[in-house]
């Protein structure tokens, strides 16, 4: 049995080395990235993961809030190379920054007390859910990208600067843009380890 669902498994790589060379526009990539979020699960189908989606200038701006507010974490001698990682995000096309509305979760918990305990982790789930089906989209559409956190430092500048509502919480973020390098191999683990299979 081929499956091209499994090739494009495959294909999905962590890329560190983005660039500008893409030919879809700024509103097919939004359109890609908002249906990819769209359809994926959540629990009751709350829905509660959120999006905010950052081209050019503005992905930019995000890496370099982000910057500032790291430099006054991360030791100077060690700054150098953190500026380096976040330039490289910043080379990309665009940033998609991941959120779990926590209104949302309160909401659940109140009209489902039974599973209340449940709820943030079914928002967590479901947010990784949607960051997996970006991550795929993008890679289906030729894009490389990775996955990055940098929440909670940079919550507060982000959520000031795009007006990001407070029960937002950022959860994690997704610099994307062309391939401008290859992969090494990737080892897995053996079958054995991994899965039992019965019957
Ligand atoms: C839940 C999760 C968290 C991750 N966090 C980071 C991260 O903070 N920074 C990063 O560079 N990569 C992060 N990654 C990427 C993994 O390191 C990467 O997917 C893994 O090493 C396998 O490599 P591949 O993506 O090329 O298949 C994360 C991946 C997952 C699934």
């Amino acid at each position: 049995m081929n499956s091209t669902l499994i090739e494009s498994l495959k294909q999905r790589r962590t890329q560190y080395a983005l660039g500008r060379n893409v030919s879809l526009d700024n509103d097919a990539l939004t359109h890609l990235i908002k249906e990819a979020i769209r359809h994926t699960p959540s629990s009751f189908n709350s829905q509660s993961s959120r999006a905010v989606i950052l081209f050019g200038g503005q992905s930019e701006k995000f890496w370099s809030l982000t910057k500032q507010e790291l430099s006054t974490i991360v030791p100077a001698e060690a700054f150098a190379p953190t500026a380096a990682k976040l330039d490289s995000f910043a080379a990309g096309v665009g940033t998609v920054l991941f959120y779990e509305d926590q209104a949302v979760v309160d909401g659940m918990q109140k009209q489902f007390a039974l599973y209340a305990e449940n709820f943030p982790v079914w928002s967590e789930q479901s947010g990784g859910m949607a960051q997996f089906a970006v991550w795929l989209a993008l890679t289906e559409a030729g894009l490389g990208a990775s996955l990055q956190h940098y929440n909670p430092v940079a919550d507060d500048a982000t959520r000031q600067e795009w007006n990001v509502p407070v029960s937002w919480k950022l959860r994690a973020q997704m610099p994307f843009g062309s391939h401008e390098a290859g992969f090494g191999d990737k080892a897995f683990m053996a079958d054995e380890q991994r899965f039992i299979v019965k019957g």
